[in-house]
């Protein structure tokens, strides 16, 4: 097995998220948390219910507070490198549900300094990719009067003032640390966890109170936050909450996170209905058996099963089907072929949603991004 290697830029081989737990010292979501969530909220998103959402920290102290009548606000992020895909959409269809559900304000920010300084493509690249991008959040469905866009470089002047006060403590060896970064890297690589802090605190700053702070990620953004929460109290502010994410699998199996840097990995949001079909079909790894003699036989495994994960995770919400989708596929009375298609099924009825969404969302943005 390759080893597993979990960072914000890097996610290698088959990430064990029990491990992660414990090296990255968060806590499992358990029953208790689940049954006072929904409490409050009247039911369980089925990416709770399914541990895709499966850790936090200091997620109770948020409860307690928001039933004292204390609302929180959300903030995530985009890192605006290139075409976004389903492993994005997922988790932010569950950051929608968070604003739904406690009717909360979403301050989404968009790194366009992070994917400037961390890949090989022009500022302008990437000023094309923040727009192309915002148009897929917006489309999501995000409430326009509760949810404020910054992006980095847009918005330096909010954002800069702030950023020098966590780089003046967070020391080079700290993030070399947190990120095994070499010495060859380039220092806007060095100083920019203090751009990512900064919305954590910025509604407090421009309120002149403090907002309590959720942020659901994908685990691989937590170093990120383990740096910065260190500093957010010697700032007079308090830590954030964080909600953690798994990573949607890669078409080609297990191993990895989706990402648009690999072709064949990725199914982007905007795929037309034949591409999908085309990319399922020959590229999302199976657990089936080799011949359909075979497979009848001994059934399929849904485990490492790539199709059967999606469906989980993002496309099939009704237990009772998947339920039985699981039954039929490991029993062998379904078959790979007969999975694929009602997944890729599943997907174009929701990207040609979502694409209808997208082009609406072209003369919206404006509603979105903050200001003052
Ligand atoms: N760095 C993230 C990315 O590359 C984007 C991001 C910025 C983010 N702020 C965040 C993600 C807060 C989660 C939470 O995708």
């Amino acid at each position: 097995m390759v080893k597993s290697v979990v960072n914000p830029w890097e996610v290698t081989g088959e990430v064990n998220y029990d491990k992660l737990i414990r090296d990255f010292g968060v806590k499992r979501i358990d029953k208790d948390l689940l049954n006072r969530i929904k409490s409050i909220t009247g039911e369980i998103h089925p990416m709770l219910r399914r541990e895709f959402f499966f850790a936090h920290r200091d997620f109770e102290p948020i409860l307690d507070q928001y039933e004292k009548g204390n609302k929180f606000f959300i903030y995530t992020g985009c890192g605006p490198s290139g075409p976004l895909h389903l492993g994005h959409l997922g988790t932010w269809m569950f950051t929608k549900w968070l604003q739904d559900k406690f009717d909360v304000e979403v301050w989404f920010q968009f790194t366009d300094d992070e994917k400037f300084l961390f890949k090989q493509k022009s500022y302008e690249e990437i000023q094309k990719w923040t727009k192309e991008n915002m148009l897929d959040v917006i489309a999501l469905g995000f409430n326009p009067k509760k949810t404020h866009f910054i992006v980095d470089t847009w918005h330096a002047n909010l954002l800069y003032p702030e950023a020098i006060k966590f780089a003046k403590k967070i020391t080079f060896s700290t993030v070399k640390a947190a990120f095994g970064f070499t010495n060859d890297r380039n220092i806007g690589e060095i100083f920019y966890t203090s751009m990512q802090a900064v919305p954590a605190i910025l509604p407090s700053v421009l309120a002149g109170k403090m907002i309590p702070c959720l942020i659901p990620l994908g685990i691989d953004q937590d170093p990120h936050f383990r740096v910065a929460r260190d500093v957010y109290p010697k700032l007079g502010y308090p830590k954030p909450a964080i909600l953690h994410g798994k990573l949607l699998p890669p078409l080609k199996g297990m191993e990895g996170k989706m990402s648009s840097s690999e072709e064949t990995g990725a199914i982007l949001t905007t795929d037309d209905a034949a591409t999908v079909k085309n990319k399922i079909n020959k590229y999302a790894f199976s657990g089936g058996q080799k011949t359909t003699e075979e497979h009848r036989k001994k059934g399929g495994n849904t485990d490492v099963d790539v199709s059967f994960q999606y469906l989980k995770i993002i496309f099939e919400p009704d237990d009772k089907k998947l339920a039985e989708i699981k039954r039929k596929y490991e029993s062998g009375e379904m078959l790979t072929g007969e999975l694929k298609a009602y997944l890729i099924e599943k997907i174009n009825a929701f990207l040609k949603e979502h694409q209808k969404k997208r082009e609406e969302a072209k003369g919206k943005v404006e509603e979105f991004l903050f200001s003052r």
